[in-house]
């Protein structure tokens, strides 16, 4: 069920160069789960309808919390990055379908690969995952080293690997590149990134069971603006669907990347 609250800023701190983690406290984190995202007013004052589409990248259901990771790269992002602790946000979800944890089984090895902010929800997913017995490996790629974040967590909870453009951190090269090499052994494999990221695992997994979130290619997030249509593969129910509500999370072999 979606939900509008007023929820309060619990932490805020810059992770990586102009990316932003912040923890809000609020009785809809009970309805979270891994993939999905919240729409959030950044400012009463300045232009109250402006609002964001952030995914979800932990939640924590008996504190009653939630993290976001957000790149402070437009207006509306700065503004929310300027929030202090004890500031109140008006947000509203959560929104869309997420990632199927069910579809992993308890002693499966499950693959998840991230493609700069579409690693965020990669997180809550692997603590999931993890939860019910299923083995995960992080395979996670950023442009530099200096906006690459999260490696002490994601390591807790199973191999990671970090890639790189210019090769400032881990394996320089595509998330692609690396999987060639590294030949990991899983059964299922889910994804957050750019299209051309997702489009490289698809063709080169065909043969197994993936799960996609094409969370990049969302504008307004509510079913407004229409910049999230895509046209799905032969043989579907729909021709066309829309990532902020249909999405943003698909079975691979439903849209058309
Ligand atoms: Fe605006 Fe989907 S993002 S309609």
């Amino acid at each position: 069920m979606i939900r509008q609250e007023r929820m309060t800023v619990v932490s805020q701190r810059e992770i990586a160069k102009d990316i932003f983690e912040m923890t809000l406290q609020g009785q809809i984190v009970q309805e979270m789960s891994p993939g999905q995202f919240v729409h959030i007013r950044v400012s009463d004052l300045l232009e109250p309808l402006l609002r964001r589409p952030i995914s979800i990248a932990n939640i924590q259901k008996e504190a009653e919390e939630f993290t976001i990771i957000y790149r402070a790269q437009g207006r509306g992002t700065k503004v929310l990055s300027q929030k202090q602790v004890g500031d109140e946000v008006d947000v509203l979800g959560p929104l869309g379908n997420g990632f199927p944890v069910e579809e992993a089984r308890e002693g499966e090895t499950a693959l998840l690969v991230g493609g700069g902010i579409g690693v965020p929800p990669l997180y809550e997913l692997s603590k999931q995952l993890n939860a019910k017995g299923v083995r995960t490996i992080h395979v996670l790629g950023f442009q530099t080293e200096e906006v690459a974040f999260y490696e002490e967590e994601f390591t807790k909870l199973g191999e990671t690997y970090y890639v790189t453009d210019d090769g400032s951190k881990g394996f320089k090269g595509f998330v692609t590149d690396l999987l060639n090499e590294l030949n990991p052994d899983f059964n299922i494999f889910y994804s957050c990134g750019p299209l051309p990221m997702l489009r490289a695992l698809a063709s080169m997994y065909e043969e197994k069971k993936g799960y996609l979130s094409l969370e990049e290619r969302m504008g307004c997030g509510i079913g407004a603006c229409f910049a999230c249509i895509c046209k799905t593969e032969e043989g579907q129910e729909k021709d066309y669907v829309k990532i902020c509500s249909d999405g943003p999370v698909f079975e691979k072999g439903v849209v058309k990347l």
